[in-house]
């Protein structure tokens, strides 16, 4: 299979802070690779440097086998970027949003129209072609971002964290329109901090934490790596969260970790061994306990377990799966 994105020892520096410390991916051609990673961790930075808008400090990078470098025009006449924040022109209408763009990246007046026509259309937004973007929602106005990444028809498209912040309907329909984009052929690097955005776009995905590739897989292989099951324990009373968690260390067990709102302790348990493990601490602590069961980790816990950080916006995450 063609190699669409391909980067090999990426390294990016501001001044003392190494934003990226030798990153290696591999996106092959018609495939949807999500980069996963907490805040700062340094998706952005990879997106920068692949849309040729920051140079990388070491390592290389391609697009479609050229140099972000020093092939920068051609990359660019190759890819759509969607930003983390919408960059419409709130002063011209929509349609004049995506004609302005079609205009800038030289397609003929004639085309430029159409093109604006047509993806307004597929976009749902033709009712509001001649409003400002002031007036849109949420939803429409990322619509409308990702509608102008599309106008040149790229064969590459970097989305960064594309639905951050917006409901989840609106949500749903932007990933509609990924996957309607995905279905042409088109490859699609996304960043997210949302697991069921993984899951719900992406072939494979990269987890990032502080500059380096921390796993790589597809979500189900990412779920088997974290292992097994995680066991929910939850005391009788909440004051004892912390005494749950001790007396599991006590007995040798590690990876546990405290949700007082949940009002449960988490434990990652690799087999049956450590489940008997766990109950027999628990049950020499003598702590009440109102109940343990065991989960199949939910890809929150699979973050939480690969990076040790909450996936920010979890709650947002949790209001789509409802
Ligand atoms: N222009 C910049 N100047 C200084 N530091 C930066 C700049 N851009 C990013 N960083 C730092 O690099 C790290 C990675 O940032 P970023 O790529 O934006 O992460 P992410 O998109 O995963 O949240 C962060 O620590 C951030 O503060
Ligand atoms: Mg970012």
């Amino acid at each position: 299979m063609d190699t669409a994105i391909e980067t090999v020892g990426l390294v990016k520096q501001f001044g003392d802070k190494r934003a990226l410390d030798g990153v290696d991916l591999k996106v092959p051609a018609g495939t949807v690779l999500s980069l996963l990673g907490p805040n700062g961790a340094g998706k952005t930075t990879v997106v920068r440097i692949l849309a040729t808008l920051t140079r990388p400090d070491g390592g290389r990078a391609t697009v479609c086998g050229n140099d972000v470098v020093r092939e920068a025009d051609l990359v660019r006449r190759l890819i759509g970027l969607t930003g983390q924040y919408a960059s419409v022109d709130e002063n011209i209408s929509g349609w004049e949003n995506l004609y302005l763009v079609g205009r800038l990246t030289d397609l003929p007046r004639r085309r430029a129209r159409a093109r604006a026509d047509e993806l307004l259309e597929q976009f749902g937004l033709t009712a509001a072609a001649k409003q400002l973007p002031r007036s849109y929602s949420g939803g429409m106005r990322r619509k409308l971002d990702l509608a102008a990444s599309l106008v040149g028809e790229p064969r590459v498209l970097y989305l960064d964290e594309p639905t951050t912040g917006l409901d989840p309907r609106s949500r749903n329909a932007l990933w509609a329109a990924v996957r309607a984009r995905v279905a042409t052929g088109t490859t699609v690097l996304l960043t997210t901090q949302y697991m069921e955005e993984a899951e719900a776009l992406a072939d494979s995905v990269v987890v990032m934490d502080n500059g380096r590739v921390i796993e790589a897989g597809t979500t189900d292989q990412l779920r088997a790596r974290v292992g097994g099951k995680v066991l929910h324990i939850r005391p009788t009373r909440a004051a004892d969260l912390a005494q749950v968690l001790r007396a599991l260390e006590g007995a040798g067990l590690a990876g546990a970790s405290l949700d007082a709102e949940a009002g449960l302790v988490r434990m990652p348990i690799a087999g049956d061994a450590e489940l008997t493990t766990a109950v027999g601490a628990l049950a020499s602590s003598a702590l009440p306990i109102a109940g343990i069961d065991t989960h199949v980790p939910s890809l929150d816990e699979v973050f939480l377990s690969l990076t040790g950080a909450q996936p920010a916006g979890s709650g947002d995450a949790a209001q789509v799966r409802a």
